[in-house]
């Protein structure tokens, strides 16, 4: 296996990379290294909504097209992230509906709309959405956010339907956080999916996020969880897979790290319906992770020289 798109022809999926858009444009060996590894992107910030309606009417799809168009170019697919997502909502909007100047029957057509609009605009070149982004909270609750508030628990059916009318071939999915593991938010998921099945809602896809970190215990019954919800017909996709550490980084911790990364890949790998292994991120040298875990870092495959790390000689060695 000489590289990750080796490692993905082999096993008949899709390895993915979140991408920044903006060092896409400016790091010519982000750029290099981003289209030898990956068969798959998903923009990291470019396609949330504050990204491409950042003033009510006026739409940015610069940042998003890029994306789109560098997967093009490279023969790689795309995940479209997010439609629906309690952060990185435009400010016009979340103050809109604070201060009561957009009410719910408006926020119901605002919604509709910006599902066609963002779907229809990329009509056949997303193989998959996430329709609804961490809509449930660690206690196993629908999350509270506008759209439960003012549109009740119908607005995942609604939103599901309105991006399926949109682009009818691409996969839409579910994601979220913690789903690996925790007991009581993959009962809700399971319980939602089957309940939006019931209603005939368009709903093909689970997305496991994966941010992981190496100061807990690996997650051992993933895989199982996964299987649970391929058991109801889903694909299944990691979509933001990375380790993080607490620093500084040390080889032992780096090996533990390379570990979870090889122990997340297998688990997908032993699911039939896990078709998709997205990391978060391929270089520390533009990570989430430090700007919103204080004193963790080092999350990813590459280092900050985008040398590879020892996780990502245990990906390319996985089976
Ligand atoms: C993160 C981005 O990586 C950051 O650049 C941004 O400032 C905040 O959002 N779950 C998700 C992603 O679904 O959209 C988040 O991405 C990370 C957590």
């Amino acid at each position: 296996v000489r590289d990750l798109r080796d490692l993905a022809r082999k096993n008949g999926i899709r390895i993915g990379s979140a991408v920044d858009a903006a060092v896409l444009r400016s790091e010519a060996d982000y750029r290099r290294v981003l289209n030898r590894e990956f068969t798959h992107l998903t923009a990291e910030n470019a396609m949330k909504w504050e990204s491409v309606e950042p003033e009510r009417g006026v739409f940015t799809w610069d940042d998003a097209d890029a994306v789109v168009e560098n997967a093009r170019r490279n023969g790689q697919q795309v995940r479209g992230h997010t439609l629906i997502w309690h952060n990185q909502l435009p400010a016009w909007l979340t103050s809109g509906v604070a201060d009561g100047s957009i009410g719910p029957a408006e926020l119901r057509t605002i919604l509709r709309d910006h599902i066609r609009t963002q779907v229809g605009r990329y009509k056949g070149k997303i193989r998959a959405w996430d329709v609804a982004n961490e809509v449930v909270d660690d206690e196993g609750n629908l999350r509270q956010s506008i759209w439960l508030e003012h549109l009740g628990p119908g607005y995942l059916a609604d939103a599901f339907r309105w991006a399926r009318q949109a682009d009818p071939r691409a996969k839409l999915y579910l994601n979220d956080y913690n789903v690996e593991w925790n007991q009581g938010k993959i009962d809700r998921y399971l319980a939602l999916v089957k309940e939006l099945q019931a209603q005939r809602v368009p709903i093909d896809g689970m997305g496991f996020q994966g941010h992981l970190g190496i100061q807990y215990d690996y997650p051992a019954g993933w895989a199982d969880v996964m299987r649970s919800f391929a058991d109801l017909g889903l694909e299944i996709a990691v979509t933001e897979m990375d380790v993080r550490m607490v620093l500084p980084v040390t080889p032992e911790k780096l090996a533990t790290q390379a570990e979870y990364y090889s122990r997340a890949l297998a688990d997908c790998l032993s699911v039939k319906a896990c078709r998709e292994f997205t990391v978060w991120g391929f270089t520390d040298r533009h990570s989430w992770v430090p700007g919103w875990f204080e004193g963790e870092g080092a999350a990813c495959i590459l280092d900050e020289d985008l040398r590879p790390k020892p996780a990502y000689h245990a990906l390319l060695a996985t089976r």
